[in-house]
């Protein structure tokens, strides 16, 4: 259970509502804590493409702010949104006649592919009792929560050399009780593509639906492919892929509640919605898992895709690309530190042999940092998009210095234990 606090402690509604310019100040000292994420302080959880892209999509938020994608008849202008939206992101995952739906965010998308999986199987399998799903041990947290709510058993295949999925267990792993096969484009953890074209093809050959978790990758590693770098494809290209989740809240550079599930066709997308009938209240219809959209994401998704477009996507993958190739080579050039993996893209996670990581990481918080590591192996992990540009001499040149005093046993770990998300 989550610590709510004693209840002689919690906030209480004010008797008399406080005055606007007053609740502001109040909301300024409440984010006082917070990290500077405009200073680049983080790299995680905040998605950074530029003050001009931020603006777009502040002002398409707001013209929808109130309105509600539950009702597109009410408002047409969510369902060409989305519609759109869908359109734009089948294209760029080289899909030819896919559907989908908007989602509030990855979690969702994952939480319906794998619904969708169960749906399908039941009505292709229905001998499948006890379902399980494959999924290589890096894939997100997301998909335990998706079995855990639709009651399918992960299977999670330890990784092989170099932190790529090991093929021949991910393929052992598969039994006549798999409804779902999973692979990710990156995988978060160690940044890498999974290798979709044969994991997908296990999947297709016998028949089973493949999810590719394109969270992180969806609206980056379409365009790092088309800059000419050589990349595994990991979208709709492969026949066995049945379902895509692509964050538009992360490498989009829309507003936060955005993410997209797209189906390779129409018998896959049947299985996506929800229909009940049988209340007093009428037919109740949803596409996602959610009741209520919320209109202002909807609509700031399809009013930054559309500003960007082909060209501002690519010119910022390029600069983006730029710098993390950069900041590997700075990396790798300090003698006591490794990059993990390949990167694929702008994830990078780098360990040492020799020096305390966590140490390193939490003089690295001291500093200003907000830091996110790994535990296996301990690692510093950084998901870097255009708006980091600014600050990577500074990150090098205090992780640098840190690393000295890491050598000279100068610093000592703080954190007693390694969040994801927290
Ligand atoms: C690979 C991957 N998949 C899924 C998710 C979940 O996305 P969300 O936090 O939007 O639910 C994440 C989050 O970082 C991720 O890295």
């Amino acid at each position: 259970m989550p610590d709510l606090g004693s209840p002689l402690s919690r906030f209480t509604l004010p008797r008399e509502g406080i005055p606007a310019d007053q609740i502001r100040d109040l909301m300024d000292d409440a984010s006082t804590g917070d990290v500077e994420w405009e200073l680049g302080r983080v790299a995680a959880l905040v998605y950074m493409a530029g003050e001009d892209v931020t603006q777009v999509s502040k002002e398409a938020y707001l013209t929808g702010f109130s309105t509600n994608g539950l009702a597109p008849t009410a408002f047409p202008s969510l369902r060409k949104y989305e519609s759109d939206v869908i359109d734009m992101v089948s294209g760029m995952l080289n899909a030819q006649h896919a559907v989908g739906a908007i989602t509030s965010g990855g979690t969702e998308s994952i939480l319906l592919a794998v619904l969708i999986a169960r749906e399908r199987a039941r009505k292709r399998s229905p001998h499948i009792t006890s379902p399980t799903m494959v999924l290589p041990e890096t894939a997100h947290p997301a998909f335990n929560k998706a079995g855990y709510y639709f009651d399918i058993e992960p299977i999670r295949v330890p990784t092989g050399a170099g932190y790529r999925v090991d093929v021949d267990r991910y393929e052992a792993a598969i039994t006549d009780d798999t409804i779902l096969c999973v692979g990710s484009a990156p995988n978060y953890v160690y940044t890498m593509i999974d290798p979709i074209p044969k994991l997908s093809e296990l999947a297709r050959a016998r028949d089973i639906s493949f999810h590719v978790d394109a969270c992180v990758g969806g609206f980056f590693l379409p365009f790092v492919e088309k800059l000419g770098y050589s990349r595994i494809p990991f979208d709709f290209r492969n026949p066995g892929v049945t379902t895509i989740s692509a964050d538009l809240h992360k490498f989009g550079y829309t507003a936060k509640g955005a993410s997209t599930l797209t189906c390779r066709d129409d018998e896959i997308g049947s299985y996506m919605g929800f229909h009940f009938a049988d209340w007093p209240g009428g037919s109740y219809r949803t596409p996602t898992l959610t009741g209520t959209r919320p209109g202002g994401a909807i609509a700031a998704a399809w009013a930054v895709m559309n500003y960007l477009g082909e060209d501002g996507y690519l010119d910022r993958t390029k600069q983006t690309m730029d710098f993390v190739e950069h900041l590997l080579e700075e990396i790798e050039s300090i003698p006591d530190l490794y990059v993990v993996g390949e990167p694929d893209m702008s994830l990078v996670a780098y360990g040492s042999h020799t020096l305390d990581m966590v140490a390193i990481g939490d003089a690295m918080q001291d500093r200003g940092w907000f830091v996110y590591m790994e535990r296996i192996p301990p690692s510093i992990h950084l998901m870097l998009s255009p708006g980091h540009a600014p600050f990577i001499e500074q990150y090098l040149s205090d992780l640098n210095e840190v690393v000295e005093l890491a050598r000279a046993g100068k610093i000592e770990r703080k954190r007693d234990e390694i969040k994801y998300g927290q």
